[in-house]
């Protein structure tokens, strides 16, 4: 297959129209796209990806009737983050309607629902005229794209259209919560943070392993996020004397003896830069990459997150 790379969202909408998959940018990382309720087209993405069938996806919407359309409602824990944070990085799992296909929800009775921030994102949802079922637009297990070209690497030939936009601003895959219980879960962190929707929803918790037996959310069980290279994580501290080819990210580091360096302003830059870091240190065929560990607040939880299970691949 022959994979068109365009800037016309009318272009892209029409693949989707009819039943194609797309990656299209958003705010937190590129997803790829099929009309969430042509099971064909949604069948499509998970080949594409090679992503195992038991792992759900987030039907992207364009506005709040769509998600009205797809799930049995919206409660009150729900409304109230909605109203404050839609659109932008946050999915929330609802129950579903008879309108999402199984496939969607990997056979579970919810849905994970979001709107996107990114204008482009949602003007590609609204012109092609359904709800998009859309995981990240990467082959399964390697980290998420952050650029179109990072979706060209992993995806070119296995799937019908690329729609071209700017890299993504978070970096970081959207924050998951299960609002079908009470208090609502964050299954996954990610681009918004705990801080901010507990001033919203004060009894949020955090999913910790001990928990229950299972991960709610089933692509927590998944490998995920790594590249390549071998991922060490490091104080900031830490004297580092690499003995292979070596990369290292983070805030502060004394040494420069790195093939390949970045240092950021700040946690959030961190977060943005760091699968692209990965990405081009497997181009650079490096063997190691240490992270700097931060401090887990704000989106330092996301970013650990990620990093530990880079770490742990
Ligand atoms: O920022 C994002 O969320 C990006 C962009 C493209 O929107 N998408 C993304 O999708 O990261 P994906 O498929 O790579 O990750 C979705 C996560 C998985 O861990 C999945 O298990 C969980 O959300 N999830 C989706 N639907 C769920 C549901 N009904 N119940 C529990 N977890 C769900
Ligand atoms: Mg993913």
């Amino acid at each position: 297959m022959k994979t068109i790379i365009t800037k016309s969202i009318k272009e892209a909408a029409d693949f989707i129209v009819r039943g194609g998959v797309v990656a299209f940018p958003t705010e937190t990382v590129y997803g790829l796209a099929a009309n969430a309720f042509d099971v064909a087209a949604v069948a499509k993405i998970f080949t594409a990806k090679g992503r195992p069938s038991d792992n759900p996806l987030i039907v992207h919407c364009s506005d709040i009737s769509q998600i009205e359309e797809i799930t049995t409602g919206i409660n009150e824990n729900a409304r109230l983050l909605i109203d404050k944070f839609f659109p932008g990085p946050l999915t929330l799992v609802l129950n579903r309607s008879k309108k999402i296909p199984d496939i969607v929800s990997a056979g579970l009775g919810t849905v994970g629902i979001r709107i996107p921030s990114l204008q482009l994102a949602r003007d590609l949802i609204a012109a092609a005229g359904v709800p998009i079922a859309a995981p990240s637009a990467n082959i399964s297990g390697k980290p998420s794209p952050t650029t179109w070209q990072a979706v060209q690497e992993d995806l070119d030939g296995r799937i019908d259209c690329i729609l071209q936009g700017e890299p993504t601003i978070f970096g970081l895959e959207s924050t998951v919560v299960d609002c079908t219980v009470e208090p609502p879960v964050i299954l996954r962190s990610g681009g918004l943070t705990y801080e901010k929707m507990a001033q919203v929803v004060p009894n949020i918790v955090q999913f910790t392993a001990k928990d229950g037996a299972l991960p709610k959310s089933p692509g927590l069980k998944h490998k995920h996020y790594s590249p390549n290279a071998k991922v060490v994580l490091v104080d900031a501290k830490a004297v580092i004397s690499p003995t292979e080819k070596a990369a290292f990210i983070g805030i502060e580091q004394q040494n420069s003896n790195f093939e390949l360096i970045r240092l950021c302003q700040d946690k959030a830059e961190y977060a943005a830069t760091l699968f692209e870091f990965f990405r081009e240190a497997d181009r650079k065929n490096i063997k190691v990459i240490y992270c700097q560990i931060i401090e887990e607040k704000g989106i330092g939880v996301a970013l650990m997150d990620r990093l530990r299970r880079a770490a742990e691949a």
